[in-house]
């Protein structure tokens, strides 16, 4: 059923994640309407020893500047449990909660619907799994259902993302299981699909020249050293978000079922040939070490960039470039298909650069087409320019969600389309795993780069190598309202 009432838990809501990312989500999708205020009630649950009204309080520091007085009825309805991720007490106490709560409400419907939100370090998930099948569950005489959002890191490596998912698989059914990538709920990430199998346009194009996936951060890792020397880049970044958007590659699924789309994109990383060392390129940049929760001899990568080959017929030849970067000199995150040049070009001695066609997830939402026109004027000269599709001024007016407002209401309705899939999870680590453990054992080193730079002018002469052309000289400028 998905109606009813509805209890979302929130396991590790004294945390930072549960405050910046969790809380605000559901803040805004119940501004927004989503969440009916007689179906819902929100827990939070942590160790820490806090009353309702400290959780409250917290949550509603960030958030104050926006609420509304429509919403105070939100923060009434938020209780708070305190207890240990590994012992039974404390998730009595909190299905004892719920249940009263659903009982209370005694819906029409009977409905007890349970989705408990792990805003939790990986480490625990395991043993609150445990807990949460042992005490929590969705009450059976009432109907409904139980599920669990997790987010990565989901292991370190094959080896360990396998032993989670067993632990994790042994107690849930992969129906129960929502594996947050945030990626995916990003606009114009969902728009892609829409794109490539929606216009006639791109079909015959899809399938030569290069593709770049592009990260860039201008900050460094401010505050999460810790957690980021031990994973790194490609961890962080690339072996999630960025081969998340494996949907640019992928093969047209039956229909929009979600296992028929998940379907696809495990077949286009299962297709992913091994990488070669020589096309990596690492850096990490000056002052990383200074971070003092970050050891000396680090040789943890901030930047990388690795090509990948795709072996079917649709991309055999055509370089997939993934490239990510913290303390670069600028902030986006972008998919770039760059064409080859034109044969038996006419223009070729005068022109400028390539066709490329990019979309731009953030920041400044838009798609646009690098084209070669005539410059306007008596002479007859060429000039790159651009088709723009840039979402604030097409779509004025349109509030853009947030990623984690529509994955959870995704999880709320049960469509697992936007999360990854325990096969998808695999391959892509399937992908990374020798990569990431030679640089785990020092035999690959990051080259350093200077923060604010473009990162190791090796990784543009990598590029080059793959065939990829620079244009210079020209840039694409959001346009301003
Ligand atoms: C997180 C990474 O998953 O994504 C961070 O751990 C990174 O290092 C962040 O900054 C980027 O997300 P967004 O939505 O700001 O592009």
């Amino acid at each position: 059923p998905e109606t009813g009432c509805l209890s979302i838990i929130v396991l590790g809501a004294s945390g930072d994640l549960a405050k910046k990312k969790t809380f605000p989500a559901l803040y805004n999708l119940y501004r927004r309407g989503f969440l009916q205020s007689n179906e819902v009630y929100i827990f939070g649950y942590a160790r820490t020893k806090i009353s309702d009204d400290d959780l409250r309080n917290r949550i509603r520091g960030d958030i104050l500047a926006k609420m509304l007085q429509s919403t105070l009825k939100m923060y009434q309805q938020i209780k708070y449990v305190s207890g240990s991720y590994d012992t039974e007490d404390g998730f009595r106490l909190l299905d004892k909660e719920i249940s009263e709560h659903e009982v209370s409400k005694n819906s029409a419907e009977g409905s007890s619907r349970r989705l408990f939100y792990l805003a939790l370090p990986p480490s625990v998930y395991p043993p609150v799994c445990r807990m949460i099948r042992k005490c929590c569950m969705n009450r059976a005489d009432l109907g409904g259902w139980t599920r669990i959002v997790i987010e990565k890191p989901f292991g370190k490596d094959l080896e360990s993302a396998e032993k989670l998912s067993a632990q994790i698989g042994e107690l849930f059914e992969e129906p129960q299981l929502y594996r947050i990538d945030h990626y995916l709920g990003k606009e114009l990430v969902q728009n892609l699909l829409v794109l490539r199998f929606a216009n006639r346009f791109f079909l015959p194009l899809w399938n030569r020249d290069n593709i770049q996936i592009v990260f860039r951060e201008d900050f460094g890792t401010e505050g999460r050293g810790g957690y980021f020397d031990e994973y790194g880049i490609i961890r962080d970044i690339i072996q999630n978000h960025l081969l998340q958007l494996c949907l640019v590659a992928m093969e047209k699924p039956v229909s929009l079922k979600p296992e028929h789309i998940r379907d696809e994109k495990v077949k286009v990383l299962q297709s992913v040939l091994p990488i070669k060392d020589e096309e990596v390129v690492l850096g990490q940049y000056e002052g990383y070490r200074d971070d003092p929760t970050v050891p000396d001899h680090s040789n943890t990568p901030t930047f990388a960039t690795v090509v990948l080959r795709i072996h079917n017929e649709r991309w055999e030849g055509v370089p997939f470039i993934l490239k990510a970067g913290k303390a670069l000199n600028s902030r986006k995150a972008e998919i770039r298909v760059q064409f080859k040049d034109v044969p038996g070009d006419i223009f070729k001695c005068q022109k400028q650069g390539r066709n490329e066609f990019v979309i731009r997830l953030q920041p400044s939402e838009a798609m646009y087409m690098k084209l070669t026109v005539k410059q306007p004027g008596l002479e007859m000269s060429t000039v790159q320019s651009e088709l723009d599709l840039s979402y604030k001024q097409r779509y004025q007016g349109v509030a853009i969600p947030e990623a984690y407002e529509r994955l959870i209401l995704d999880t709320i309705r049960g469509d697992q389309q936007h999360f990854v899939r325990r096969d998808e999870l695999k391959a892509a680590w399937e992908i990374f795993t020798p990569l990431l453990h030679r640089i785990d054992d020092g035999e690959m080193k990051p080259l350093q780069y200077q923060p604010g730079s473009r990162g190791p002018v090796e990784a543009d002469e990598l590029l080059a190598k793959a065939g990829y052309v620079q244009t210079h000289g020209y840039i694409w400028i959001p346009p301003t309202l």
